[in-house]
């Protein structure tokens, strides 16, 4: 017999300093829907999660709590379990790095790595952000000499400490990344960290003094190892690297996917890889850098106290629309916004409306003209053909954007079949038949072929949404629980003479009405919006519009305008000239978040003086009320290519 197909992914081992919000549940039920794929597809499959307990943050907010830094761990750590086993997360281990298997492994590694001189002590002497856990040169520094990720004040650090070599393998690390197309994905991570990498490699700190909550150096108890190091070797701890028991590790690394965030692409791409190869292991095949969920208020974050608890909204709208709107609304690589009113829309449009009612009306009418008994269907007739080549098509598209991680247009696609069955109904219109006894083998075709179009749905649902199937497959007489992907490829699996079952509907309408904003100790509340689209502004030619030179421009700095709290001033590359342009976003962007972006601007603007800037062009941003988007480009354009 053939072995099977293995496929490890890993989420970010997330840090207990608080409780986890829904930003940190799209990643992991990403993750989680990966999974379930790759089972469908018939691939054993390695999911790991867990928690990354250790470093200075942790041990501040215990301390401020009055308690022991392993018991307020414990603690939030029971709670990561508790809401991934509500979100029905299907990992396979949970990896804490308080737990001893972790301890020894960072330990092992660190030692070997010191053992072959790419680890050497020397005295530090830098900037460190405590939030972020992260080491930062004067020059990585924001304007306001602030974190530049964070924005936060970051401490000066003198202390002896040891140094990972991690510029030795610069050369090495920008060669696997230019030689391995696949390593970063989406391709705008990859450009930014081939950037980074080409400013120069820095040896890295790799322990401190400072505090005790952490791993202590095996050659020096009186240091720690730095978190980072300690963190992000729990993706080969958990499989037992380097212990006697690590078929684990035989069997799943190198990792396939390593799903993180976009804040900490920079780690997994950079200082992991290097650790790696100064270990002598493989590398990962793949880092995918999701995007982020955004409030329209702007981040989430405890600090400004609107992080949205996914235990509330499981409790008032179930686990499967949470994963739905999550994984549907977040454009792949991109960020994506989360409010309730979306949340509500997404729920009564795509799944009470457009699923739903599928599902009921077709088991309504299967009960009403056939006693609920599956007819066979072996009258084949108009729009027939159409419903069957769309049914065989979808089941590919949608595979192929799961591969790549897109599961919003995976779901686009889903819904294509589902709605090209709804209209099915309404062109057969099985009512009429139903008045014509002639008509009822035409009758039964036309609702077994909707029941087969609700089964492949379905099947291609089960990644996503893990409770819908047993629902719908008790209504339609299905058995879903070990179906494979493939099945979704072949028609005919229903078999007439089951029984289907009407019951309550599968998602019940939400009236938008009984919509209240909730959020974890809510400070900003977002406000409720309707949008009502401004009128449009009279025709114009061909000709009119040509007269507008867009162009894409690069962000390579930005900073705000003294004494104004709108406007950002932006340096631009476009081709090999640099601009300046003034523009009005200052309430919606951090000065940083805009550099290396890829903008668009209307580049034949006459100039203008605003604060007493020449702003030379426009840059173009979509918005709503309060919501603003600077519109960006994410293939790898050249700065200077023509928008038209
Ligand atoms: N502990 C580190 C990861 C170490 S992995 C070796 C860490 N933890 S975290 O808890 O701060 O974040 C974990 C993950 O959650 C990151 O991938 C981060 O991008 C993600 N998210 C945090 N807030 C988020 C949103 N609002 N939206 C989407 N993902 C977000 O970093």
């Amino acid at each position: 017999m053939s072995e099977k197909k293995t496929f490890y992914i890993t989420t970010p081992i997330y840090y207990p300093s608080a409780n986890l919000h829904i930003g940190h549940a799209l990643t992991t039920v990403m993750a989680d829907t990966m999974s379930r794929f790759k089972r469908m597809k018939d691939y054993e499959v390695w999911f790991l999660t867990g928690s990354d307990e250790h470093g200075q943050k942790i041990e501040r907010t215990a301390k401020s709590q009055g308690v022991e830094p392993k018991a307020y761990v414990d603690n939030i750590v029971e709670g990561f379990k508790r809401l991934w086993k509500r979100l029905d997360i299907s990992n396979t281990d949970f990896i804490r790095t308080t737990d001893e298997r972790h301890i020894k492994v960072v330990q092992n590694i660190f030692k070997k790595i010191y053992e072959k001189g790419d680890i050497y002590k020397s005295e530090y002497e830098g900037r460190y952000c405590t939030p972020c856990e992260t080491f930062f040169t004067e020059r990585q520094l924001n304007e306001e000499g602030s974190c530049p990720d964070c924005g936060r004040p970051v401490e000066l650090i003198k202390e002896e400490s040891y140094f990972f070599k991690m510029s030795k393998y610069q050369d090495r690390l920008l060669k696997y990344i230019e030689d391995t197309p696949d390593f970063i994905h989406p391709v705008t991570r990859r450009n930014e960290m081939i950037n980074f990498i080409k400013q120069g490699l820095e040896d890295l700190c790799v322990s401190r003094t400072t505090f005790d909550w952490g791993i202590p150096v095996p050659i020096d108890e009186k240091h720690v190892i730095y978190v980072w190091f300690d963190a992000l070797t729990n993706y080969i701890s958990a499989l037992g690297y380097g212990t006697e028991n690590d078929e684990l590790y035989q069997k799943f690394w190198p990792v396939d996917i390593h799903l993180v965030g976009k804040d900490i692409v920079r780690f997994h791409t950079i200082i992991w890889p290097t650790i790696l190869m100064a270990a002598d292991i493989p590398l990962p095949k793949k880092v995918y850098g999701h995007g982020w969920l955004l409030l329209e208020s702007g981040k989430m974050s405890k600090s400004k106290g609107n992080v949205v608890d996914p235990n509330v909204l499981i409790d008032k709208y179930g686990v499967d629309p949470i994963r739905y709107f999550l994984l549907r609304e977040i454009p792949a690589g991109s960020d994506g916004y989360y409010s309730e009113e979306a949340l509500v829309n997404r729920y009564n449009t795509d799944l009470a409306n457009d699923f739903g009612n599928l599902v009921s009306r077709t088991v309504a009418m299967v009960d009403k003209y056939f006693g609920g008994i599956i007819p066979e269907g072996n009258v084949p007739g108009q729009y027939d053909d159409e419903l069957k080549a769309l049914a065989a098509k979808v089941p590919e598209e949608a595979e192929g954007f799961i591969e790549n991680m897109d599961f919003a247009n995976a779901l686009a696609a889903v819904w294509k079949l589902i709605n090209r069955a709804n209209k099915y109904i309404d062109e057969t219109m099985p009512w009429a038949l139903a008045k014509d006894e002639g008509q009822k083998g035409r009758l039964a075709t036309v609702l077994y072929n909707l029941l087969e179009a609700i089964r492949i749905s379905t099947t291609m649902l089960i990644p996503a949404l893990p409770q819908t199937p047993a629902k719908v497959g008790e209504q339609i007489g299905f058995d879903f629980s070990n179906s494979r992907w493939n099945d979704a490829k072949t028609w005919g699996l229903i078999k007439p003479g089951n029984r289907v079952n009407k019951k309550d509907a599968i998602f019940p309408r939400i009236d938008p009405k009984t919509l209240e904003v909730n959020e974890m100790e809510t400070e900003e509340k977002v406000p409720e919006k309707t949008f009502s689209m401004e009128p449009l502004k009279e025709e114009i030619t061909i000709e009119d519009f040509a007269k507008v030179d867009l162009r894409v421009a690069e962000v390579i700095a930005c900073e705000r305008v003294e004494n104004t709290d709108k406007l950002l001033k932006l340096e631009l590359k476009l081709g090999e000239e640099t601009r300046t342009i003034v523009s009005g976003v200052a309430k919606h962007y951090e000065p940083q978040e805009l550099v290396g972006k890829k903008i668009i601007i209307v580049a034949n603007l006459k100039p203008a003086k605003l604060r007493g800037i020449m702003s030379q062009g426009m840059l173009l941003a979509a918005s709503n009320g309060d919501v603003l988007e600077v519109i960006t480009v994410e293939k790898d354009l050249p700065a200077g290519s023509r928008v038209k």
